[in-house]
């Protein structure tokens, strides 16, 4: 197996088939960054320990400044026998460099080297997706405190339950964005971890544990599966509201598309893509899982297919997370829209309330509030524009106050408890959560 790092005990050639099934370098090569710098660090090490002399160590540290030079210019030559990336890299030092460059790899094991530079690559993914995360948690807490005396429909069920704040229904999503966040920031302290040598926070304890697991992947393709279900859910209740039946908002130009049939068509396709993309990531971690069922332990290599699914799960998020900030910061929401779908029988539950507050409790001021709410429908007529005679007659305890109740800004601000839709309760989760965007 003429050249191959691992060709001294072979005679016979690979089969063509399987050079191409075995091979990683199509899709670990966007490691290159991360294997450089781990073999520098390596390096340096060797030259401690007395295994490479101080010159050996220059021309190898030169060598692979240059590598990186070519990796970043994009004329890196990739050759038929380059295996993976660890691969490619050390047959182009010892091209560069010459016979020195076979010293590198003492002591060393690629199952060492492909683990170390998937955590150093994973470190800088989580921190670009960690930003992109922040930028749109960032767009929709100010979009909540710019928007917040809108009020419209909420729902459980799909149906119509009570009257919100607009800025309350952001929010919720933005709080599930900040534990994503927060969940991120511990995965990453897991991911930090060093099978070789480079300032990690702390090296793994076992190193068969070390090369044989691919924990901190699982982690973070489970992370984006959340993180995206998160964003579909969001997606879901956009693209409800963009419907021309409900028009509670128009999504900008930018992030939608037409028909290619219908001329009058403005089809939500960001809102869908953000939608369906849970699906893909999910997909990814459970099939890596799959992989992972079973092994015997130390390095298989099983654990090859560790990459793609972590570089198309990166990929995805990153460009979910950038999409769903721009639909964010440029929908317009239709203000008169949202507030005229209110209707008197979401304030069924504050019908209930007058009564509480007349000391009737709250099972039987339910009770009766809904007896009003079968007599307002079966007169066709709404909950409001039931006279007092009317309700009265279903319970003595409504007067002429109870007009009050009739009121959707005054119900919202009933609920100013921590987590409520009063607006001193959405602001305190505004301040909340800036103080929060503040300490990350
Ligand atoms: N390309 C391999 C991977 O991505 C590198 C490790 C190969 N090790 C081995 N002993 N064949 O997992």
């Amino acid at each position: 197996s003429g050249g191959k790092l691992w060709g001294g005990r072979f005679v016979g050639d690979t089969d063509p088939v399987m050079e191409k099934f075995n091979a990683s370098i199509a899709f670990d090569q966007r490691m290159w960054d991360a294997d450089i710098r781990g073999s520098k660090a390596y390096v340096r090490a060797l030259e401690k320990a007395k295994l490479v002399t101080t010159d050996e160590m220059t021309r190898i540290l030169q060598g692979m400044d240059q590598l990186s030079e070519e990796w970043s210019k994009g004329i890196f030559v990739i050759q038929p026998g380059d295996e993976d990336i660890h691969t490619a890299n050390e047959r182009r030092l010892k091209e560069l460099i010459g016979e020195a460059a076979g010293k590198l790899h003492t002591g060393r094991s690629r199952n060492d080297q492909v683990v170390t530079d998937m955590r150093l690559w994973m470190r800088d993914a989580i921190s670009t997706v960690t930003e992109n995360a922040l930028q749109l948690i960032s767009t929709m807490v100010e979009r909540a405190a710019a928007e917040i005396d809108v009020l419209f429909p909420g729902y459980t069920h799909m149906q119509r339950a009570q009257p919100i704040r607009w800025s309350h229904w952001i929010l919720s999503h933005a709080v599930a964005l900040s534990r994503d966040v927060d969940c991120l920031q511990e995965i990453k302290r897991r991911v930090n971890v060093l099978p070789l040598e480079l300032g990690f926070d702390a090296i793994s304890l076992n190193s068969m544990d070390a090369t044989g697991q691919r924990d901190f992947v699982v982690e973070f393709l489970f992370w984006a599966s959340l993180c995206l279900t998160h964003l579909s859910k969001m997606a879901e209740d956009l693209m409800l509201y963009s419907t021309k039946e409900f028009s509670f908002i128009t999504l900008s130009d930018a992030y939608s598309t037409g028909s290619s049939l219908m001329p009058q068509k403005k089809n939500a396709d960001s809102l869908e893509l953000i939608r369906s993309k849970a699906g893909r990531v999910f997909g990814r971690c459970a099939g890596f899982m799959m992989t992972l069922k079973g092994l015997p332990s130390s390095y298989n290599k099983d654990l090859q297919e560790d990459k793609e699914a972590m570089f198309d799960c990166y990929d995805t998020v990153h460009a979910v997370l950038q999409v769903t900030s721009g639909v964010m910061s440029t929908l317009k929401i239709n203000q008169s829209v949202m507030e005229a779908a209110l209707s008197p029988d979401m304030l069924a539950t504050d019908l209930a309330y007058y009564l509480v507050r007349k000391g009737v409790p709250f099972r039987e001021a339910h009770g009766i509030s809904g007896k009003a709410v079968f007599t307002a429908e079966s007169k066709n007529i709404t909950l409001n524009q039931l006279t007092v005679e009317d309700l009265s007659a279903i319970s003595p305890l409504f007067g002429s106050d109870v007009s009050s109740v009739w009121n959707y800004r005054s119900s919202v601000e009933q609920y100013s408890a921590p987590g409520g839709t009063a607006k001193s309760s959405v602001t305190a989760q505004v301040e909340h959560l800036r103080n929060w965007l503040k300490k990350q």
